[in-house]
């Protein structure tokens, strides 16, 4: 949901520009810009498409200077173009903004504005920034910018350049992620770690309403009030993400790491229970997400109400949850589920949760990001750097992270005895090699989607657990391969959607819950009737009645029931990338997409 990225220092910051760019492509790729202070002017370069564009753009227009600001958008206000892309000059060419969020009073400023003869040449919210600047400015950059923010209503990362203070940017926080990184003599802005670790294991992470000045040598910061405020670095691992190694694209780079992410998960998991009272009194548990991460919470509510029936346990999509009225008190925990840590509406839920006196633990992939600082406890998946928008790994992750917590807690309530608890998680143990195992499936699974990426439309049933995997196989599918997909409830199916199904119509079954194997067979009945074609992921290939109402088999390992949904949506990541593959779609980055929503 755009990216920013910005340098300061004594090299030519175009290059380095372009580099963190293609780092935060994933956060939006409709459009790119940079703007640059060529020693006496600010140069902007916009370009609608991808970052490669603006690097031919550059090519015929080079940029030359030492601090320059970048951009790469996800459409908001304003289709994607040339001029609707980031960096924003004002009209004097005295100051470039970048912006990642939205200015949700941007009409009234800019009506202001347009009434005093400032000329507005895009259709953005961001806009409004660089002439508010300007027009605020009587003599001193920082100022000026601290009563613009001040004015602001939204969210908002800004860098900000000036021709009237060279080599200076300014970078400004309020509910948008924005890092400062540290260099020998040379600083760098951005929207996340990942594009700074190719240049610095050293950064500042700016807190909400917190504006920096960062000069090569130098990190001042301030509150919007300009009262001064101390620096803390942190110390961040180097690990780059930036290489898709052998394979054709990082989702099936990702895909393969399943295994060693769920190692590195299953040790990385600490037990939040250290003082047991603080959580003994937890009746009501809220697991919230959105997309991946939301199916993954689902799951873990369904397991948690296995094992403690008691509880009331809810999962709710964090766009929606924000603005329904549920009961939150002190004996209420939210359970924030999300790869990036930055996604708006699930950090818009914990504020709220938090303001009401409940209590938030995130199960999150990246430890610096908003969600893990703004939680009370923080679970990490540890499945390393995603790249591509569509989240594999980090989905598997969560759920063996979900299954540790749901476990644990049971322990601590005293529904599991130790035995049974050590039970568990030896199984848990075996998760890794069991997903190996899956991953050999590749083969017939590639061979299938190129019989079938032709379909116009795949249903996905499950039952109970199963269900909520179909759900996650369903979104994956249309996401990167633009086929039309439902999930449903097997049982739900006869009440409306099986008017649909007819001679042609794909259904991927999901048959992993014993106790539910003959009400799915029924189901699976209902619809080769109507004449669908089934594929069934399943451990019961050898049910004979599993066996003859399925086309064709996906032969999955045993695993301990509550455990199959980590297992079962390995073949469903597999079909939708190869179904993906097999249509020549953009599998790392799905038109309209992007992997870090950062706006509500
Ligand atoms: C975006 C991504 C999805 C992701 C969702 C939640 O929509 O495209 O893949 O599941 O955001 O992201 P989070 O980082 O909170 O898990």
């Amino acid at each position: 949901m755009c990216g920013i990225i910005g340098y300061t220092g004594k090299k030519q910051a175009t290059e380095i520009i372009i580099k963190g760019l293609k780092s935060l492509e994933y956060r939006g790729y409709d459009s790119s810009g940079i703007a640059v202070f060529d020693g006496e002017n600010i140069q902007a370069v916009k370009k609608e498409g991808r970052i490669v564009c603006l690097e031919k753009e550059l090519e015929t227009n080079p940029l030359s200077g030492n601090t320059a600001i970048g951009h790469t958008r996800w459409a908001t206000h304003g289709k994607p173009s040339d001029s609707n892309a980031h960096p924003f000059v004002s009209t004097a060419h005295k100051f470039a903004v970048v912006h990642n969020g939205i200015i949700e009073n941007y009409l009234e400023i800019k009506e202001y504005l347009q009434a005093r003869n400032i000329h507005f040449y895009s259709q953005t919210d961001s806009e409004v920034v660089a002439h508010l600047i300007e027009y605020l400015y009587i003599g001193d950059v920082k100022d000026a910018i601290l009563s613009a923010v001040r004015r602001l209503r939204g969210s908002f990362a800004l860098g900000v350049i000036s021709s009237a203070e060279p080599g200076i940017i300014f970078a400004v926080k309020k509910d948008n992620p924005l890092i400062i990184g540290k260099g020998e003599n040379e600083n760098y802005i951005s929207s996340d770690i990942t594009s700074l670790q190719k240049f610095t294991g050293s950064v500042v992470v700016l807190k909400n309403y917190q504006l920096a000045k960062v000069t090569a040598s130098d990190i001042e910061l301030c509150d919007f009030d300009g009262c001064e405020q101390s620096v803390e670095t942190v110390d961040v691992s180097r690990e780059l993400a930036d290489d898709t190694h052998d394979f054709e694209s990082f989702m099936e780079k990702e895909i393969r790491e399943i295994p060693a992410a769920l190692t590195r998960a299953l040790k990385g998991y600490v037990s939040p229970f250290g003082e047991a009272e603080y959580w003994q009194g937890i009746n009501r548990i809220y697991f919230i997400g959105c997309g991946t991460a939301l199916h993954a919470g689902m799951v873990g509510k369904r397991i948690l109400k296995k094992l403690l029936p008691e509880l009331n346990l809810f999962a709710e999509m964090a766009s929606e949850f924000r603005y329904d009225d549920f009961h939150i008190d002190e004996h209420t925990l939210t359970i924030a589920v999300s790869q990036s840590g930055e996604t708006a509406d699930t950090l818009s839920c914990i504020r709220m949760v938090k303001e009401r006196g409940g209590k938030v633990l995130c199960v999150c992939n990246v430890p610096i990001s908003s969600i893990v600082f703004e939680s009370d406890f923080a679970l990490f998946t540890n499945a390393g750097p995603e790249v591509a928008v569509a989240s594999t790994k980090a989905y598997n992750c969560q759920l063996a992270v979900l299954t540790m917590f749901a476990l644990d807690f049971a322990r601590l309530k005293g529904a599991l005895t130790k035995q049974q608890f050590e039970g568990f998680m030896a199984d848990m143990g075996h998760l890794p090699e069991k997903a190996e195992e899956t991953l050999k499936l590749n083969e017939f699974i590639s061979d299938f989607s190129s019989w079938n990426y032709t379909r116009k439309s795949v249903f996905y049933l499950g039952r109970g657990l199963d269900y909520y995997v179909a759900m996650e196989g369903s979104l994956k599918l249309k996401e990167i391969s633009y086929i039309q997909s439902e999930a449903y409830a097997a049982g739900e199916l006869k009440h409306g959607t099986l008017a649909l199904i007819e001679d042609g119509v794909l259904v991927m079954a999901l048959v992993t819950q014993r106790d539910l194997l003959d009400k799915m067979h029924s189901s699976l009945i209902e619809v080769k009737s109507r004449g669908a074609t089934i594929i069934t992921i399943t451990p019961f290939g050898d049910n004979a009645a599993i066996k003859d109402v399925s086309d064709y088999i996906i032969p999955i390992p045993n695993v301990t029931d509550i455990l199959y949904p980590v297992i079962s949506v390995i073949p469903t990541q597999l079909f939708s990338y190869y179904i993906a593959r097999a249509k020549g779609c953009d599998i790392d980055k799905p038109r309209n997409l992007a992997k870090s929503v950062t706006v509500e």
